[in-house]
């Protein structure tokens, strides 16, 4: 931990100085005072101009982590559950804290009523995000009325927003714990505090922390895993919470992400995906010339039969990436590339740096490059003050590129956001009307590209059984398309090649065969 971040950092002590078994109105009067003072000393809300001043502090890297002696064993005899909301970063932020929770001896439980610890790991894309996760904590309520000796913790995007906290802290007295996206490691710490001492515990840093290698995790399966490049985002578009909830773009070295990844082929997983938020930026920070190209381009030479990445973002996508892309292999045909918008005027004012011009040219490239690969996308309607028109334009776009999946959503202002800001004359009645045509045209090219794969032989990652019936078991192609089939249980783990019977807009049924040729 550096001096910077030493001063960030806070615990909210006393707010139960008798020692007392907690009690939430003892809480409820306590805390307001001692949280204007922590928030005094060591809260920045979102703020546009600091954050986007922040420049270029140096990363330092720590390889050195390890859960303290007496941590250790803290957990034996006491359960952990983790609720996970939000992004694939989230998921695997899971991953690395019920590593942390089983290296100290917890074991995990899928039910509440069970758990010693429960942990809200929490996203802030968009308010209904965090109404889930408000509601989720009210559920968790009479759990605490209960058994006081229950931790209830909230960590993730959520607790590094000062509105959320406050709200929290006011209102939620069931809460003990919560703890910013940049204080992961510092879990058995944490944990151990709110265990002991039954006072609220508060460890949120504003400003991001250094990159720590080593973490323990538990993968949440052994087929496919999720391996962090980077993490942060700098690119401030303008509706987005991401930048402030999760800090600078910070790249993991080469070598790491590497060595993790061989390290997950030599254990028997069939597919990574590299995770960042904006991964078409990694490496910028490092002091080499190196970028996701050159990455992917070692990565594909890892004995791991399937490679993805996600997120890209259009601005960064360069050529070196689409030449590697192109070498084909185990570096799959499916980009994800969210274009937000169809329209330039609107793309300028989201602060995304391309205009709907140059991102039809990148796809073309791309296309060229790699003519079988196809895409999925992101987009936000409802924009402030998006015309009809303008709104037309994500339509047609749509169709010149023919995604082949979409996830699709109402503009939320994010408190802090400049977009936030902007003056909003559109209805929520109309937006949620261009949702529906959207949406309506994003299942249509979903349907027609599923449509194409009926008799064709694809290859499966078999995952395991389909969630709706045991007898059937599911994974997906190549191209991410999810497949159910019927197939022996000894397929799961394996790459088995599919016939595709019946094609539906999200899915394909299909039976396994026995050769491989004409595979799609
Ligand atoms: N880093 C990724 C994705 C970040 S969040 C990227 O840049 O593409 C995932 C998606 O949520 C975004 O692509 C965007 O479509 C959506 N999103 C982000 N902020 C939003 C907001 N304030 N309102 C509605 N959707 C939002
Ligand atoms: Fe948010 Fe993605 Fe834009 Fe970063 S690149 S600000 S994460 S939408
Ligand atoms: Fe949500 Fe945070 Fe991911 S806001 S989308 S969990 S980075």
């Amino acid at each position: 931990m550096n001096e910077e971040q030493r001063k960030q950092q806070s615990q909210i002590k006393q707010v139960n100085p008798s020692g007392e078994k907690d009690n939430l109105d003892r809480l409820k009067q306590k805390t307001s005072d001692d949280f204007i003072k922590y928030f005094e000393t060591t809260y920045e809300a979102p703020n546009l101009r600091k954050a986007q001043k922040r420049g270029k502090q140096e990363v330092k890297y720590h390889d050195d982590f390890a859960i303290d002696e007496q941590f250790q064993g803290l957990g034996v005899g006491k359960k952990y559950l983790i609720r996970t909301y939000g992004c694939q970063m989230n998921e695997h932020d899971t991953e690395v804290m019920s590593g942390i929770f089983e290296e100290m001896g917890y074991e995990p439980t899928t039910e509440a009523k069970e758990a010693d610890v429960i942990l809200l790991n929490t996203c802030a894309i968009r308010e209904n995000a965090e109404n889930k996760v408000f509601g989720e904590i009210g559920h968790l309520k009479p759990l605490k009325v209960e058994n006081p000796d229950l931790i209830i913790g909230v960590c993730g995007c959520m607790s590094q927003e000062e509105a959320v906290v406050n709200r929290i802290l006011e209102k939620h007295h069931q809460v003990d714990l919560i703890f910013g996206t940049h204080n992961i490691h510092r879990l058995p710490q944490l944990v151990h505090n709110a265990h002991l001492s039954k006072e609220r515990v508060i460890e949120v840093w504003s400003k991001e922390g250094d990159v720590i290698e080593n973490l323990p995790k538990r993968r949440a399966g052994n087929i496919k895993a999720w391996v962090n490049i980077m993490y942060g985002c700098d690119k401030f578009c303008t509706y987005c919470i991401v930048p402030y909830t999760r800090g600078k773009e910070r790249s993991r070295r080469p070598e790491d992400i590497i060595q993790e990844v061989r390290h997950l082929a030599a254990q028997g997983y069939k597919e990574v995906t590299l995770l960042g938020q904006n991964v078409n930026a990694y490496g910028k920070d490092l002091d080499i010339e190196y970028g996701l190209g050159d990455l992917m381009d070692e990565i594909r030479k890892i004995d791991i039969p399937r490679v993805r990445f996600t997120t890209s973002h259009p601005r960064d996508f360069d050529d070196r990436l689409i030449e590697v892309l192109a070498k084909g292999g185990n570096l799959m045909p499916y980009i994800h590339l969210p274009v937000q918008s169809g329209n330039s005027q609107v793309l300028k004012l989201m602060g995304r740096k391309y205009t709907r011009e140059r991102f039809l040219e990148l796809v073309g490239k791309i296309k060229e490059a790699i003519p079988h690969a196809s895409f999925s996308t992101d987009i936000i309607v409802g924009f402030p003050n998006e015309t009809e028109e303008q709104f037309e334009d994500t339509l047609s776009l749509y169709d010149e590129v023919g995604f082949e999946g979409a996830y699709t959503f109402i503009f939320s202002p994010r408190d802090g956001t400049p977009a936030a800001k902007f003056d909003d004359k559109i209805s929520m009645e109309e937006k949620k009307e261009r949702l529906q045509r959207l949406n309506a045209k994003v299942n249509a090219y979903s349907a027609e590209a599923m449509k194409q794969y009926e008799g064709q032989i694809v290859n499966v990652l078999v995952e395991g059984e389909s969630k709706n019936n045991p007898d059937v078991l599911a994974g997906y192609t190549e191209y991410s398309k999810l497949v159910n089939f019927r197939a022996p249980r000894s397929a799961i783990g394996k790459i088995v090649p599919v016939k595709v019977t019946e094609a539906k807009t999200w899915s394909l049924n299909g039976e396994m065969v026995e050769e491989t040729a004409e595979v799609k």
